[in-house]
């Protein structure tokens, strides 16, 4: 079967330093890929890299990242800006640094629907997105300032306007982990939820291991801009064959106790 992205070989370098030392993995449709590995593994780079989002005068982009036929990178900048936030769209950390502090929340969102699918009635899509991903009072919410959301609902917000294009991948590069525990469940949930209804591939970068139990179909783990390990999550995790895949678990203990027929983190990680 033909993937929905495959990256072949993708290097980045900021000046003397190499973020990504050739990385290479495929994304199916409809797939969640989970993407983890330490502080500075090159996991953002990485993402960002696809759809050449780092300033173009600091970072060297190579490499191929196949989106059906289609390069990336190699694409014109007019080209590449119906992707982003078309067919690929991305939520980041800070729900704040992704919104415009000075439009108004439903204008963000109904903006995204009418860039990327001319002829929808761009306002009211808006509204029924937000209401979609769990604002209370979508009327209320589209009329809303950012600042007057909690940062949950602005994350709620973001992931609106990132499915505002029905994109075929969504980018989440630590969505969740700039708000609170219960309100990082949440945003899980619904990421969770909209996969699966929408049949839309993943691309999920974290450090938190547990966080992509019952989420992660497969798993690639980065270190120093490089793929140690890649492969079905439960196989992974289960038998992690990397010395550095098996530190990152250490790390989980609940994960391993949770999967009663894998054998426990003392076997795979004498
Ligand atoms: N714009 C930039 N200019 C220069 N160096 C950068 C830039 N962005 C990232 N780097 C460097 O590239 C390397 C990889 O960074 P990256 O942000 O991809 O790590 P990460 O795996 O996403 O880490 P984290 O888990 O902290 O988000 C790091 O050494 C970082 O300092
Ligand atoms: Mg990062």
């Amino acid at each position: 079967m033909t993937p929905l992205l495959r990256v072949e070989d993708l290097h980045v370098h900021f000046r003397s330093v190499e973020a990504v030392a050739g990385i290479s993995f495929e994304i199916q449709k409809g797939e969640v890929l989970a993407l983890v590995g330490e502080s500075g593994s090159g996991k953002s780079a990485s993402a960002l890299a696809l759809t050449r989002l780092l300033p173009e005068r600091a970072a060297e982009i190579r490499g191929r990242a196949l989106l059906g036929d289609t390069d990336l990178l190699s694409l014109a900048p007019r080209d590449l800006r119906r992707v982003r936030g078309g067919r690929i769209a991305y939520v980041f950390q800070e729900p704040m640094s992704a919104l415009h502090p000075l439009l108004r929340v439903g204008r963000q969102v109904a903006e995204a629907v009418r860039q990327h699918r001319p002829g929808v009635p761009a306002m009211k899509e808006a509204v029924r997105l937000l209401g979609e991903t769990g604002l209370p009072d979508p009327e209320r919410a589209a009329r809303a300032w950012p600042h007057e959301l909690s940062g949950g609902m602005q994350q709620r917000a973001i992931i609106a306007m990132a499915l505002a294009g029905e994109p075929d991948l969504l980018i989440a590069d630590e969505p969740t982990t700039a708000l609170d525990v219960t309100v990082q469940a949440q945003i899980l949930e619904l990421l969770k939820t909209e996969r699966r209804k929408r049949a839309m591939a993943v691309l999920f970068i974290t450090h938190h291991m547990a966080l992509l139990t019952s989420f992660a179909d497969r798993i690639a783990v980065m270190r120093h801009g490089k793929i140690v390990e890649q492969g079905p999550f439960l196989e992974v995790i289960s038998a992690p064959k990397h010395p550095y895949t098996r530190g990152l678990l250490a790390c989980v203990p609940r994960l391993g106790a949770r999967l009663k027929r894998f054998p426990t983190l003392s076997e795979v990680a004498p």
